[in-house]
């Protein structure tokens, strides 16, 4: 009524205007799709897409790392809504701090950035629970992620939440705000396919209730072959080409190309190699992909406690192109950002057209988008060892093994996904305080004495004790042993068997540590069965119960239990084996170091600290303390916890998360060749030392001085041997072959300057070359940080690189014999090798 008054009272003029403004809006603000694309704006889009997840880093760092998604080259940023950071109890919500959904969607948007948003709200992503509050499994009578009715109340009370917080603050791309795209659900295929119709009438419900909240922006589903329509199933994995959505007016979309993986403690640390990145997305694009999202561009911190089980580690790294601190990942990175400049050169061609395909010969393949006005081609070299040469159109182009070279006009190869333009660059830690002031506090045990004690004759579940408030729990039982007992004289001491469902356990007999055992990465479930001492009378059996995050994935993984489930038992007395299971049991919620909040500054004052001689080491169950200035600068910082167990650590009351360095990381790690199928398993790193030995400390929880940091040690450490370290380039490489493929091709073609690659060095702000460590012109070998002179080598390899880049934060040096004093092997293809100190 309002808005007729409005339009009715308007001169002739202004109403046209409006007119005009309202036919233009509803232009302008649309998001559809067809079976090429995503159509924004009435456009078709090629979209290159990376997640961030909020709660993963800080508010503070997001702006950055917003930036740096874009300047990479980035159209869209994809993130997970965390309904346990938002809804910590029911109906409570939080979006603050770490949980501003609302203010990283408004960056993101600052930046000209497009949001896809994965309201799940099952999310899996390595996330406590898989993203459930833990309260859920305690509403009656649920099920999760099926035909139960009070799940999916539950879901469609918070998904309807989120969605309307998205329209108050007008953030879907039909409101002016930069969500284009949503999510519901995460990967419910498999699930689907197992439990049958259930699963069916829930995809059913959920895909409608979905669509009702009428965002006016497409939902997808990932990993669901029956998503049914208007919805759009897309493709999770590390290669993605053979996809095809399930009908034929839906774009063939990629939902998560993952960068790496995620690390768990016990595991090895899994890398990518930016080659096979590249050579993932540009296969795809040639295939007819128009939107691919990279899981993760930036990993992050499992900060608190919000890592899930199968022990995943604190590190959510991931080996993406910004890494966990917010610095850039080189040459990956770089690399990916020359790829998506080649691929937004072929844009016009790619969205226009389907590709003509043609095998040239074996492995080979050659995609061609041509319309009247643009031509775009993909040269691919399948083969995992041979390089290859292909002719096409008037050219001739050399293909490495497992590549493709893009040529945007059809004619000039800009890019090759296995020739590095980018640098890479070698990360170092570096001390920059590790004389700190300990002080320290023990632990102690438990006693069934305490007031708020629980008892049964029974041993509980872990988590339906805690709620997952904490976590640690206490069992404690007594047992009496009779003088006239047989070991008491053969000196045989008896055998105390526990069987738990993990994860992690201390046995303590009268209050001394007895024995640790962990769950490993394959099941969390644990036997502890070792001699106990024992002595005539009462003796207390205390049983510390050590969760290591809730599951996130796997067939009712509601269901899965933790802690000391037993039988527990003691064998080897008179009467055999004592069952201890059904006894009286008593149980302790949490440390006593938890409820004093020892990790805050006013917690702390409530015990009595010791420190110098007495400082405790080596023991388990100790809470640490000290205070430290904040360094100079703005390198990204973290603690060095190689000298420590297992535990937790704060800093200035906030928790940096769980460590676990002790947790030594197994398996082969083998090496690493680009080409070839990439498994999670090839190109991993740090087997035999520790899965995460450094702990992120974002700066913006530090003040200039007095920072207070607490470490809470269950196995026994030494915290002098913790050091606080800056994270910083230590050195910048270029491996540059003098025929590659560059971007800079096609503008000098067009201009008719003959084409030279150039290798280009780039030190981070604030910092400049100091020394050419590494230069060699010809047929250098190895990679950075290990580069060595081969067979032939320029005698003036150092000349052009030290002039050119010496004291300067950025330098380019010509791939061509004439600039190292002429060609050391004539008629042989040659490289450049470099690597800088940055200073
Ligand atoms: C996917 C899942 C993500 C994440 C990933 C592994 O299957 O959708 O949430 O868990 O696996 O990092």
């Amino acid at each position: 009524m309002g808005s007729r008054v409005l339009i009715e009272n308007l001169p002739r003029g202004n109403f046209c205007t409006l007119l005009l403004v309202l036919w233009v809006c509803a232009v302008t603000a649309s998001v559809t799709y067809d079976h090429k694309a995503i159509v924004v704006n009435g456009q078709r889009r090629i979209l290159i897409s990376g997640s961030i997840h909020y709660p993963r880093s800080t508010p503070e760092m997001w702006p950055d790392l917003i930036q740096k998604a874009k300047d990479g080259g980035l159209d869209v940023i994809q993130t997970y809504v965390f309904w346990n950071g938002h809804e910590p109890s029911p109906g409570k919500y939080y979006f603050e701090d770490r949980y501003d959904l609302v203010k990283f969607i408004k960056l993101v948007q600052q930046a000209g950035l497009y949001v896809h948003l994965r309201i799940g709200p099952y999310i899996c992503a390595e996330w406590n629970f898989g993203g459930f509050p833990v309260w859920l499994k305690y509403v009656p009578g649920i099920a999760f992620r099926t035909d139960n009715e009070p799940f999916k109340a539950a879901m469609q009370k918070f998904t309807e939440k989120i969605v309307s917080i998205m329209k108050e603050e007008k953030l879907f791309q039909t409101q002016g705000g930069p969500i284009i795209m949503s999510q519901i659900e995460n990967e419910y295929g498999p699930v689907e396919w197992e439990i049958g119709a259930p699963g069916k009438a829930y995809t059913k419900w959920f895909s409608q209730m979905a669509v009702g909240l009428d965002t006016g922006v497409p939902w997808i589903m990932c990993k669901q072959q029956d998503t049914p329509d208007p919805l759009i199933d897309t493709c999770n994995g590390y290669y993605c080409e053979n996809f095809t959505p399930n009908k034929k007016y839906k774009p063939k979309m990629w939902t998560e190309n993952w960068t790496g993986w995620y690390t768990e403690f016990g595991g090895a640390v899994p890398r990518r190699p930016a080659e096979d990145m590249a050579f993932s997305v540009a296969r795809f694009v040639q295939n007819g992909g128009s939107f691919v999202n990279y899981y993760m561009y930036h990993g992050g911190t499992n900060f608190d406690r919000t890592s899930s089980g199968l022990f995943i580690a604190t590190s959510y790294d991931y080996d993406g192109p910004i890494d966990e601190y917010g610095l850039l990942n080189e040459p990956k990175w770089g690399h990916l950002r020359d790829l998506h400049k080649a691929i937004k050169l072929c844009e016009p061609a790619l969205v226009s057209v389907d590709p003509t395909v043609t095998w040239p010969g074996n492995n080979l393949e050659v995609h061609v988008f041509k319309t009247s006005g643009a031509c775009a081609a993909f040269l691919a070299n399948y083969d995992t060892k041979s390089s290859a040469s292909v002719k096409f159109g008037n050219g001739q182009y050399d293909l490495p093994p497992w590549s493709i070279s893009i040529l945007p006009d059809c004619k000039t190869a800009v890019f090759n996904t296995a020739r590095l333009g980018a640098q890479s660059s070698l990360m170092k830690m570096t001390a920059v305080n590790s004389a700190f002031d300990w002080q320290s506090y023990n632990e102690e045990p438990a006693s069934s004495n305490e007031d708020d004690s629980l008892t049964a004759y029974a041993l509980w579940e872990q988590i339906n004790v805690t709620r997952d408030s904490t976590d640690y729990l206490w069992y404690m039982t007594d047992v009496n042993i009779d003088a006239n007992e047989g070991f008491i004289k053969n000196g045989q001491s008896p055998v105390l068997t526990v069987m738990s469902a993990g994860h992690v356990l201390h046995v303590l007999i009268n209050d001394q540590l007895s024995g640790t055992v962990y769950g490993g990465l394959d099941s969390h479930k644990l036997t502890f069965s070792d001699s106990v001492k024992l002595r005539v009378g009462n003796n207390k059996i205390s049983l510390l119960s050590i969760a290591v995050g809730l599951p996130n994935v796997g067939p009712h993984f509601e269901t899965w239990n933790a802690g000391v489930l037993g039988p527990v038992t003691l064998k080897g007395l008179n009467e055999g084996t004592r069952d201890l299971s059904k006894q009286k049991w008593s149980y302790k919620i949490g440390l006593k170091g938890e409820a004093l909040n020892l990790n805050t500054v006013s917690g702390s004052s409530s015990v009595e600290w010791v420190q110098g001689s007495l400082l405790a080491k080596q023991q388990p169950l100790a809470w640490y303390k000290t205070t430290f200035s904040t360094p100079a600068g703005n390198d990204p910082l973290a603690l060095d916890m190689i000298s420590m167990g297992k535990g937790q650590a704060w800093i200035n009351g906030r928790s940096i998360g769980r460590h676990w360095p002790g947790y030594i990381a197994r398996g082969n790690c083998g090496d690493c060749y680009y080409a070839g199928t990439y498994t999670d398993k090839k190109c991993r790193t740090n087997c035999g030392e520790p899965s995460q030995r450094w702990y992120h400390i974002p700066r913006s929880w530090l003040n200039p001085s007095g920072n207070y940091l607490v470490v809470f040690e269950e196995w026994g450490g030494d915290p002098t041997g913790i050091t606080l370290v800056k994270r910083t380039t230590a050195s910048v490489c270029a491996d540059i072959y003098q025929g590659q493929p560059t971007l800079k091709n096609r503008q000098m073609l067009d201009s008719g300057k003959v084409v030279r690659p150039k290798a280009h060095l780039w030190c981070p702000p604030g910092k400049n070359i100091s020394q050419i460590k590494f230069a060699s012109y010809g047929l250098p070998q190895g990679t950075c940080g290990n580069f060595r002179e081969g067979s032939c080598h320029a005698h003036k390899s150092y000349d052009a690189p030290q002039k050119n880049c010496i004291g300067k934060q950025s330098c380019l040096v010509t791939v061509a014999p004439e600039v190292f004093g002429g060609d050391p092997c004539p008629g042989i293809a040659k490289k450049l090798s470099l690597e800088a100190l940055c200073g």
